[in-house]
């Protein structure tokens, strides 16, 4: 099985899972110097996803192939059609798009790269089954680490605003095992946590697990957009839409991650509990 995106949150997950189960696992990665960070057994293979022919060597003799994309859109065509030269299976990391909830239907150029990719793959007639995370859990480490380091006042935008976090390792879990049992064919997975709770309760819950109390102190959309770095502006106001448009609805939950795994989704409090060291190292 290729793990791509091996390095990143997910797929270096993936590849701990699939590792542990026994599977013989190839990873992708960039930079040959990230074999040090994988686990040992791994078949470590470089490959650039924005170089279609750089793929070769990763994709010979491998059934199934974790998908993982945050390139650019470009060589995604010749990407797929490469993966379907040499794999039977896909599973795709994608973003839930297609659900009917305000949070995901707001202009998002993920979305529209995510759907193109799901057309791409539909259109080889690989075995594809897709996975459909909403907002990750790790996005707070991102997002407040450094404030709740300093002084501990998380300055954010829409604190009203309720998404349902879904932790990393279970969408890790899910995908390792659908890669595991095969099958799953068509399958299409919106995976999110299973509470709903406002940006405001999440920082209290992270000071929670810290023992300490964090203030949450809210800015305005312009004020977020205005301290971000130009480059980072298409990024922040697809977030600032999606906030806005969460605000004063419950977050959309599903219970796909306890149909598909047997067991409870991981709440965002065990999350941060399992978490709090890295927000003080
Ligand atoms: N964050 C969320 O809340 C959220 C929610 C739903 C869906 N998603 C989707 O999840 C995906 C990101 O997953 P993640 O957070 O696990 O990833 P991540 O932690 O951002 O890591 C990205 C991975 O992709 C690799 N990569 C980047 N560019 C590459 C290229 N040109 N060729 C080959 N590999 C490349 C990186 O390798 P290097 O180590 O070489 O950089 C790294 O392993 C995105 O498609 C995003 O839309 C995210």
């Amino acid at each position: 099985m290729l793990v791509t995106g091996a390095t990143g949150r997910i797929g270096r997950a993936v590849v701990d899972l699939l590792t542990g189960a026994g599977v013989p696992v190839r990873a992708l990665v960039r930079r040959a110097e990230s074999a040090a960070t994988l686990p040992a057994g791994v078949e470590v293979v470089t490959g650039d996803l924005t170089a279609p022919g750089s793929l070769d060597a990763a994709l010979h003799g491998v059934g199934a192939v974790f998908l993982v994309w945050t390139a650019p859109p470009q060589t995604a065509p010749a990407v797929v059609d490469r993966l379907a030269a040499h794999a039977r299976r896909v599973v795709y990391l994608s973003a839930p798009h297609r659900t009917p909830h305000p949070f995901f239907q707001q202009p998002n150029p993920m979305a529209a790269l995510h759907a193109g990719n799901e057309r791409l793959i539909a259109a080889t007639g690989l075995d594809a089954t897709i996975v459909r995370p909403g907002m990750f859990a790790s996005n707070a480490l991102s997002w407040w680490a450094a404030a709740i380091r300093g002084d501990g006042v998380v300055r954010w935008p829409h604190g009203a605003a309720e998404t349902a976090p879904v932790d990393d390792r279970d969408v890790a879990e899910v995908v390792a095992r659908i890669l595991r049992e095969g099958g799953h064919v068509g399958g299409d997975h919106v995976l999110t946590g299973p509470e709903s709770l406002t940006q405001a309760e999440q920082v209290r819950i992270v000071g929670d697990a810290l023992g300490r109390r964090l203030t949450f102190e809210e800015m305005t959309p312009d004020e977020f957009r205005n301290a971000v770095p130009e480059a980072a502006r298409p990024a922040v106001d697809m977030l600032l839409a999606a906030w806005d448009a969460a605000t004063g609805r419950p977050a959309y939950v599903t219970s796909t991650v306890t149909d598909l795994l047997g067991r409870p989704a991981r709440t965002f409090r065990q999350w941060a509990t399992d978490h709090a060291p890295a927000f003080t190292g």
